[in-house]
């Protein structure tokens, strides 16, 4: 069994003393907590304040985002080195609101895994079909479109899937598990048919998880893992995710 991989995505949430107050209450709850990996993205600005309370545990910080040059005149956007020296060891690519609000494609995804790799960033590359597709019977082949864009001429060191179903991010509207379970087994499928080490890649769930419904996921035998949004907010509600994952 693959070792449980338990991300908070903090989105375009808390300051640096929302981040600091839930960084101190967080820790004492996970002590002593080895059977999973924990990450936590805060925001940019946060990332400074996080690692220097973050150092001294196993919990891993990652970017929520990165660019796909080195340096250079991107206003606004961050680099792998800046992730590197603010104490980031992951960074979260291609997340569906990236691809909808930001019109990331599959290709620049490509670019920024490559870039973020190349710079010994681990990467969580996001994927994930809309109601729309869903209920088109498209699931699998926007998955495989994703996975074929986005992986191009890439190995999977280094790197872990989150499937995430558009419409269960923020909306209440978790995926069954079943469906969860079934599209995580296409993903793997896919991995096996296509890139080497296919059977280490850790697999996250994300969208709409909660205390609540973490054990019956994990319970599925594709679930790795799980991103979380919304539940992750706050210190006990992301602890209990923890601990149920385990
Ligand atoms: P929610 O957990 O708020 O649905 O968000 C999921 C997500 O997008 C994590 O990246």
């Amino acid at each position: 069994m693959l070792k449980p991989f338990i991300a908070a995505n903090w989105k375009m949430n808390k300051t640096v003393g929302e981040t600091e107050e839930f960084i101190q209450s967080f820790i004492p709850m996970i002590e002593g907590i080895t059977d999973a990996d924990i990450l936590i993205a805060p925001p940019y600005t946060s990332l400074g304040a996080a690692f220097r309370l973050l150092q001294t545990t196993n919990i891993k910080l990652a970017g929520q985002n990165v660019h796909y040059e080195e340096k250079g005149a991107f206003t606004g956007e961050i680099s792998p080195a800046m992730l590197l020296a603010e104490g980031c060891s992951d960074v979260i690519i291609g997340h569906s609101e990236r691809r909808q609000y930001f019109s990331e494609t599959d290709e620049i995804v490509n670019k920024k895994v490559k870039t973020a790799r190349k710079n010994s960033l681990e990467v969580i590359l996001c994927i994930g079909e809309s109601l729309q597709e869903r209920e088109g019977d498209k699931t699998f082949e926007v998955l495989d479109r994703q996975l074929t864009g986005s992986l191009k001429d890439m190995q999977m060191a280094g790197i872990s899937i989150a499937y995430e179903p558009i419409w269960a991010i923020g909306t209440g509207k978790t995926a069954t598990p079943g469906q969860a379970n079934e599209a995580h087994a296409f993903i793997r499928g896919w991995l096996k048919k296509n890139k080497d080490g296919a059977e280490r890649v850790r697999i996250l769930y994300g969208g709409s998880v909660t205390p609540e419904n973490i054990e019956i996921l994990m319970a599925q035998p594709e679930v790795n893992g799980a991103l979380v949004g919304g539940a992750s907010l706050k210190p006990d509600s992301f602890a209990k995710i923890v601990k149920g994952s385990i």
